[in-house]
């Protein structure tokens, strides 16, 4: 299979960990007889340090060109006195947007190797954790009319809208039914149709859009008991669709339930099955350069873009098995490193996969 990859690095530990992800695609890409077209390209700080922009068009032109992006993580301190458009951060707001990435995906698992990093009750994770988060990007409340008024005593006010259209309902759920139709085939809508008229209107869609996946168990949970529910029992839970603010918060709550930040991986969608595929961490400053970075958030982000966008099950299934073994053998970055475990640099914990991989 032929594909392009925009590859875009950014800053801190992104470029490390980004370097290991690329050694394996590399190896799957022998393996499995395939030809990636990788092409590097710069966003964020250290585009704003060449170039004067944190996105130059001819990177946003990359990405348009691309099947896919693997972005490691943009931003840090060295340019946090910079405001609005000028920041790292507009790099992704602008491709999420440009490319119309409205579906942000974002796994939250847990290893078997990992339960004691996972700070719920053992008993409520005996049989491990594997939870899908889909969560409405480009819409909602973040996107909705907003201002700030001042009233002639001086006090001010301000307001956001919560403004969803039927149609940006529609291909999110969509979505959201094609990944539970591959998993247990359950789905779990969550809103607040009981105060919100934007959420009864995500409600009735939702059911609406259900007919056309007969075989799916659909079902509805408010927003304050979901974050409830996701605590006191989250295994309960398989596929879970919402709206923008709501996910936001959903799926940091799951992913804090695995315990790491550093294994987790996201991917943002369009229509098409198109992506930008990255870790859910930033760039770390506080540990850049020292060859120290978890690279397995970033590397389990390349398994979802194999997955997600190229259909290569297989060979995403591969760096899954061997990441999951690699810990299973005990080896751990720092972030990760507990007693009786091995404790490996960036560039070993990128070595041990590939090695895993060479096996398998
Ligand atoms: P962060 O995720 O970069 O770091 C939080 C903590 O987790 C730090 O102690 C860091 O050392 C640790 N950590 C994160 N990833 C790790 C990894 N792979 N291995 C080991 N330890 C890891 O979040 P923070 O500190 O809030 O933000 C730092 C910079 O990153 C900021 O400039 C922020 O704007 C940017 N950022 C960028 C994101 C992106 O590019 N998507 C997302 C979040 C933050
Ligand atoms: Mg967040």
């Amino acid at each position: 299979m032929k594909k392009k990859i925009a590859v875009i690095p950014g800053d801190g530990i992104g470029p490390e960990v980004m370097k290991q992800t690329l050694r394996i695609l590399c190896f799957i890409e022998e393996k499995f007889h395939h030809e990636f077209e990788m092409e590097e390209c710069f966003a964020g700080g250290v585009a704003i340090d060449k170039e004067g922009t944190p996105l130059p068009d001819h990177t946003l032109k990359t990405c348009e060109n691309a099947d896919a992006i693997l972005l490691g993580a943009v931003g840090g301190p060295k340019w946090d006195h910079l405001e609005g458009t000028d920041r790292p951060e507009r790099a992704l707001l602008t491709i999420r947007k440009e490319l119309g990435f409205f579906a942000n995906l974002r796994p939250a698992m847990l290893f078997p190797a990992m339960k004691d990093a996972c700070p719920l009750k053992p008993s409520l994770i005996e049989k491990g954790l594997d939870l899908m988060v889909v969560r409405e990007l480009t819409g909602g409340i973040y996107f909705g009319e907003q201002k700030t008024f001042t009233d002639k005593a001086g006090k001010k006010s301000a307001y956001d809208t919560m403004f969803y259209h039927e149609d940006e309902i529609r291909r999110i759920v969509r979505i959201a039914f094609e990944i539970a139709s591959k998993r247990k085939r359950k789905l779990l809508s969550v809103d607040k149709a009981n105060v919100l008229e934007s959420s009864r209107l995500w409600r009735k869609t939702i059911i609406q859009e259900a007919k056309n996946y007969p075989d799916i168990c659909l079902e509805h949970m408010y927003i304050d008991n979901a974050a409830m529910q996701l605590i006191r029992d989250p295994n309960q839970f398989d596929v879970i669709v919402t709206g923008n603010m709501f996910g936001d918060i959903l799926s940091d709550e799951a992913s804090m339930i695995t315990g790491s930040i550093g294994l987790l991986p996201s991917a943002s969608l369009d229509a098409d099955q198109k992506g930008m595929y990255e870790p859910i961490h930033g760039s770390a400053p506080d540990i850049a350069g020292q060859n120290k970075a978890n690279p397995l958030a970033m590397i389990l982000s390349a398994a979802m873009m194999f997955k997600n966008s190229f259909d290569l099950t297989r060979e995403a299934d591969m760096i899954e098995s061997a990441v999951e073994k690699v810990l299973d053998e005990g080896y751990r970055t720092a972030d990760i490193y507990s007693e009786n475990t091995v404790m490996l640099t960036t560039e070993e914990m990128g070595q041990q996969v590939l090695d895993t991989m060479k096996k398998m």
